[in-house]
């Protein structure tokens, strides 16, 4: 029989689950996948087909969860009617957890990022909620079983558990027990993150069919694993080093890889808008010149790029919207 959510929820929670507090606080990283998951094995317990590895950043989400007496839930104060698809995703996901004490839920969730710097809050979103409800309700779970309920939520979100390199096992159980992240212990000196928002345009598909439409119709996703299987081996071999060239070249041809890889669906998947490209020309112009910096882009017309310190100056002129953070490992 197919394993459900619930399955693997009944799986991770204790035994007696009654509610311990009324509110609870807790905050949850962005992550940018330096090495992307693109592609479910099983769309049911969102498994990934590859292996992943992201960097957390200092900032995230803010949520607040409490019982209530119906679901209401708060994006940065405005609240969401029940037909936002949002709304709708939250309360399927809160079906997992409620209880005869707490059938329903309010939460309030503050990004502490301008949402024109169009990170992904769906993963910081959905770990930090987890990490309230372990509150919540007192259950301690482990880090593991944090990122797997997390994953439940969105995937990527299963990465947020953790600050700096983050790797998430594909796993091999078909009840996904052994999908998680975990901390990848190593760190690059001085490294930066600087976020070029580049266009505010609603993006064409989301991810989740995205990466749905590559699965069924681009030719060359059946090299994407093999791809994803040697970029996370060379990219932790040259994280362990502290060897930055090698790091970056490595998540800006993964990035590259997996865009190729949905521009080559049917119909086609370009979340490049002319911005993105003319960026990624500015990007490669500013290396011709010595300056070591490299770009990744997620499922959005945004780039990310990676820099040391020694770079940030040379980096800014050329973009000074740019928002460099320090990701703290
Ligand atoms: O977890 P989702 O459904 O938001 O998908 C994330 C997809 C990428 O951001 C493009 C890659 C990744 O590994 O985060």
């Amino acid at each position: 029989m197919k394993v459900t959510k619930f399955d693997v929820v009944k799986a991770i929670l204790p035994k007696t689950n009654v509610l311990s507090k009324q509110n609870v606080k807790k905050f949850a990283p962005c992550n940018i996948a330096l090495i992307k998951y693109w592609g479910k094995k099983c769309p049911e317990l969102l498994l990934p087909v590859t292996s992943s590895l992201s960097i957390s950043l200092p900032c995230g989400t803010n949520t607040e969860i409490s019982a209530a007496s119906e679901d209401e839930f708060f994006l940065s104060g405005k609240k969401l009617g029940i037909d936002d698809p949002f709304h709708v995703r939250l309360s399927q996901f809160l079906d997992l957890f409620r209880t005869p004490n707490c059938p329903y839920f309010r939460i309030d969730t503050v990004n502490d990022l301008p949402t024109s710097a169009g990170l992904a809050t769906s993963a910081s979103g959905f770990c930090a909620l987890v990490l309230g409800l372990n509150e919540l309700f007192d259950w301690n779970l482990s880090k593991k079983n944090l990122s797997i309920l997390a994953r439940l939520g969105s995937g990527s979100a299963c990465r947020s558990v953790e600050k700096g390199f983050v790797e998430w096992h594909k796993g091999t159980s078909s009840d996904g027990l052994d999908s998680y992240a975990e901390k990848f212990p190593y760190t690059i000196s001085d490294l930066q993150i600087g976020i070029l928002p580049l266009s505010t345009e609603k993006k064409p598909i989301d991810s989740r069919l995205a990466m749905k439409y590559t699965q069924e119709t681009s030719l060359l996703y059946q090299s994407w694993p093999k791809v994803v299987q040697d970029h996370l081996f060379n990219i932790k071999k040259a994280i362990v080093k502290n060897n930055f060239t090698n790091f970056g070249t490595i998540l800006e041809h993964n990035s590259q890889t997996m865009h190729a890889t949905m521009i080559a669906s049917s119909p086609s998947i370009l979340y490049w808008k002319k911005e993105t490209v003319d960026a990624m020309h500015r990007v490669w112009q500013l290396r011709k010149n010595g300056c070591s910096v490299f770009f990744s882009m997620d499922a959005g017309p945004n780039l990310k790029l990676f820099f040391q310190k020694k770079d940030k100056e040379k980096c800014l002129s050329e973009f000074p919207e740019l928002h460099v953070l320090n990701p703290t490992f």
